[in-house]
């Protein structure tokens, strides 16, 4: 059989010689899966990109203008991921390149990430765990490690989206209280949460918890200024990307006490170096980008990614399009 071209694959993903070969794309195209440890970077994907019509990508690789200009056959590139801040969208739909993403397939997932997280700071299972193991462990002690109530608490979501709704089902779980930014009326009557501009959203939250997109206006949203208002012993916690909270007005509020805690899914930096500040403070815990790590979760983006780039090839609608 002919071969329709090549298709570049930036990392190994779970489950991806199943669905490459069930949507046929293994018999038609060459395909070569980047085996680093690490992403490839830039001099490689120059290298690569030129003979491709597919590239599958992670949010690691910064697909820009330039890079796409490199590929001159390039007709689809399948982001592994729902967030795909670091694709050019426009320079994508401006050369006629159509962009897949996975949304649905992670919400849960990332949602229940989210409850690890707030659970995790509130009752400081982190700490707990490390004093046990440290051996400082002397006995039962009334004030030992003493928490936040999660139960009847209120809880702040900021991007009321997929992954911000199944977060407020879950709380429905623990009696909270939940406001929410920017949701509809319709939606926040049928969801049973309240809706509440900006300000109220960080004034009122004992827990508050971001899933907005990384764009323009969400870059650093949550600054010195946001911070300022946040109740003294609040939580924070960031599943969305690490470039929405500002790391020095954050690495302050937390030295200075101003807000409780901060729980970290996603840094800016990422990865955070072991000698950033954040890292030196109790009060911050931070996980290395887990929200989505499940390996059912995992196998189905596999899945929905390796769809949109086989409906993109074939010239047909991606499953889940990002770009329009
Ligand atoms: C996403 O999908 O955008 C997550 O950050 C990684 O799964």
């Amino acid at each position: 059989m002919e071969i329709d071209g090549r298709i570049f694959v930036t990392r190994r993903i779970v489950g991806l010689d199943e669905a490459l070969a069930q949507h046929g794309l293994a018999e038609r195209y060459v395909i070569e899966v980047w085996e680093g440890e690490s992403a490839p970077d830039r001099q490689t994907l120059r290298q690569k990109l030129p003979e491709c019509v597919g590239i599958l990508t992670q949010l690691t690789d910064l697909i820009d203008a330039e890079l796409m200009d490199c590929a001159p056959r390039l007709r689809v590139i399948s982001q592994y991921a729902v967030g795909v801040n670091n694709i050019d969208l426009a320079a994508a739909t401006q050369r006629g390149i159509a962009v897949g993403h996975t949304p649905g397939v992670l919400t849960d997932a990332t949602a229940d990430m989210t409850f690890a997280l707030l659970l995790a700071a509130a009752r400081h299972v982190v700490a707990g765990a490390d004093w046990v193991r440290a051996g400082k462990w002397q006995g039962w002690s009334p004030t030992l490690f003493l928490g936040k109530a999660v139960y009847g608490a209120t809880l702040g979501i900021l991007g009321y989206g997929r992954i911000g709704r199944a977060v407020a089902r879950r709380a429905k779980g623990f009696a909270m209280r939940v406001l929410a930014h920017r949701v509809s009326a319709e939606e926040a009557a049928q969801d049973g949460v309240i809706a509440a501009d900006f300000e109220t959203l960080l004034r009122e939250s004992d827990f508050l918890s971001l899933h907005v997109p990384l764009r323009p206006e969400t870059h650093h949203l949550i600054d010195a200024r946001a911070l300022a208002l946040m109740k003294p012993d609040s939580v924070l916690i960031n599943m969305a990307r690490g470039e929405v909270v500002d790391p020095q007005a954050l690495y302050q509020a937390l030295k200075a006490e101003q807000i409780g805690m901060a729980a970290l899914d996603v840094t800016e930096p990422e990865p955070i170096p072991a000698d950033h500040p954040l890292l030196s403070l109790p009060n911050c815990l931070i996980v290395p980008h887990l929200g989505s790590a499940t390996l059912q979760t995992r196998r189905a983006m596999t899945e929905l990614a390796v769809a949109n780039l086989a409906a993109g090839l074939r010239g047909e609608p991606l499953p889940h399009r990002a770009n329009p």
